[in-house]
């Protein structure tokens, strides 16, 4: 895993842990009950993946069974969950989408001089940037891998999928000296900023599909929107897409973390239940929409499995 995956990783948690929680109390609350649920009824005679694990804020590790294994590639995600819960688990620190790597490295290639590792002409190689981005294809080989070997019957998504594209973009940034270089103004098209969402929209794809084909019983929780400003909003009864749903008095800014991925749509022929989401006001001016839904076995895979 690039070292500079984990270094943003760190950071983002630092900045994340520090963070004003007044708001939080409802969003905590129902995240863990959600999580929890799905630890409860996971087959202890199975393995537990707990995908995004970070510190375990979110995650009620005294109802993780023993077989329980955290994921995060946040260095210090295994001990800070050991100073919550009292629990070092099993972890595995690997980027889940397989390409943060090579995204940073062919933004790096392009956007620095070889022999000085100047920055070119920001204007011009974030262009040719934008083009090369596109033939990238994230692909969750360290995941693939651990499933094949260990066959887990549950597998909780921590709310890690609405981070990839904010990681992705850091990486992006990182080659330009860590500036920010997206197009401030939203009438204006910036070519970068769309070959970057398409990227993060192929790599949640790619991911959905690695945990739909395991067969395990999933439990996801996710960022599916993002609302900016202080326009006081809420959410109205369950309705697709989730942007139907927001209710304010004013126009909203919102911005999808997911890039365009519909979840139900990725995962074909399962049947979802528990489908719910809910408002977490994470900071000033920032209010989450969140989503969680669990997708059980399909009928297949559990006549296969009887235990
Ligand atoms: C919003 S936090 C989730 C917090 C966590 N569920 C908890 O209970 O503390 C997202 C987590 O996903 C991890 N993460 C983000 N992108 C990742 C990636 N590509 N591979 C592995 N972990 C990643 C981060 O390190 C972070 O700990």
């Amino acid at each position: 895993m690039a070292p500079s995956l984990a270094r943003d990783l760190a950071l983002e948690q630092r900045a994340f842990l520090r963070r004003n929680r007044a708001g939080w109390a409802d969003h905590l609350a129902r995240v863990r009950s959600f999580l929890g649920e799905g630890l409860q009824a996971a087959d202890p005679k199975a393995k537990v993946l707990i995908l995004g694990a970070g510190s375990g804020l979110e995650v009620p590790w005294r109802l993780a069974p023993p077989s329980a294994v955290g994921w995060d590639a946040d260095p210090l995600s295994r001990i800070r969950t050991l100073l919550r819960h009292g629990r070092l688990a099993p972890w595995v620190f690997e980027d889940l989408t397989g390409g943060m790597a090579e995204l940073s490295a062919t933004a790096y290639r392009t956007v620095r001089e070889p022999w000085s590792g100047r920055i070119r002409a920001a204007r011009t190689v974030s262009r040719r940037l934008a083009g090369l981005l596109g033939s990238l294809k994230p692909n969750p080989g360290p995941l693939r891998a651990w499933i094949g070997q260990h066959r887990p019957g549950t597998i909780l998504a921590a709310n890690v999928m609405g981070q990839f594209g904010v990681v992705a973009q850091r990486g992006v940034e990182r080659a330009f000296g860590g500036r920010s270089i997206w197009t401030q103004d939203p009438e204006q098209v910036d070519p970068l900023e769309e070959a970057v969402s398409a990227w993060t929209a192929r790599a949640v794809r790619a991911f959905l599909a690695a945990l739909v084909e395991s067969g395990a019983d999933l439990w996801l929780v996710h960022d599916r929107g993002v609302l900016f400003g202080h326009q006081p909003a809420t959410l109205a009864p369950m309705e697709e897409p989730w942007t139907a749903q927001l209710r304010a008095a004013g126009p909203l800014e919102a911005s999808d973390p997911l890039c365009g991925v519909d979840v139900l749509c990725e995962i074909k022929d399962r049947i979802p239940e528990k489908h719910q989401r809910w408002l977490w006001p994470v900071g000033q001016g920032q209010c989450q929409i969140m989503e969680a839904i669990r997708i059980p076995p399909p009928a297949a895979f559990l006549s296969h499995n009887p235990n």
